[in-house]
């Protein structure tokens, strides 16, 4: 099965809440396998994690939901997700999510919020699902400069989707929907896992876990190099 891409939620058929909350049909396919991931690297700890391009905000309430000693600090650059983020925000009544940041990661600063003590300090973690190929490249060098710049030392980036490996596709149906993304957009692309890894030792990070996922799927997981 060939992957679908939604550039923007709540223009594709699917329901949308008067509240403003949209919903993702790869949401409902992909969090549990997701969290599966990411669950062991966050037990027992606290402090603030972030999510960049959290789209309709849906996986942000299903982990929070599970962590109450973690702060989740969604984003998006779109305004309609941004406003689909708060309504979920909203409707999960948790605390522990905080309202959405304006975070366009192209700007490897990100956004004020993470200078002028408004926003997270030191995140112990960022998630970053489906963003990085549908967006030029420029936004994974963000995604990747600034976590170097924020995560705390213990941190980790967990960057999920498709990738190729030593500049192959995984699966025919990656490679059809690579074509699709750039036939939408010359910058978009299914990214190299290499180039990737090459943008992380620019930022201080490396590489620790490659996790298959279901439907040809990765989730990455980066953080500082141990001390020798
Ligand atoms: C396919 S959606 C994935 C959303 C969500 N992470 C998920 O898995 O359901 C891609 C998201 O990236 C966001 N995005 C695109 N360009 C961005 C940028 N430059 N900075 C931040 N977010 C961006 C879009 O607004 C959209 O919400």
């Amino acid at each position: 099965m060939v992957a679908e891409f939604v550039v923007e939620f709540g223009k594709d058929g699917r329901r949308v809440e008067v509240d403003g909350r949209l919903d993702a049909a790869a949401f409902h396919r992909n969090h549990q396998a997701i969290w599966a991931v990411l669950q062991p690297y966050l037990a027992g700890l606290s402090g603030d994690v972030i999510e960049a391009g959290s789209g309709t905000g849906q996986h942000v309430v299903h982990f929070a939901g599970q962590t109450p000693d973690i702060t989740w600090w969604p984003s998006d650059l779109n305004e309609n997700h941004l406003r689909s983020i708060e309504a979920w925000r909203a409707h999960s009544g948790l605390a522990n999510i905080k309202p959405p940041l304006r975070i366009d990661l192209s700007d490897a600063a990100w956004c004020a919020a993470m200078q002028d003590g408004s926003g997270p300090q030191k995140p112990l973690a960022v998630f970053c699902a489906n963003v990085i190929h549908i967006a030029p490249w420029r936004v994974a060098e963000g995604l990747f400069a600034g976590a170097g710049r924020y995560l705390r030392d213990d941190g980790r980036l967990f960057l999920y989707g498709p990738f190729k490996r030593g500049g192959k596709h995984t699966a025919v149906s990656n490679a059809v929907f690579d074509s699709s993304l750039r036939d939408n957009n010359p910058e978009w692309g299914v990214r190299d896992l290499e180039a990737l890894q090459e943008l992380a030792a620019n930022a201080g990070l490396v590489l620790i876990e490659i996790a298959e996922m279901p439907a040809n799927n990765l989730t990455l997981v980066f953080e500082r190099p141990k001390p020798a």
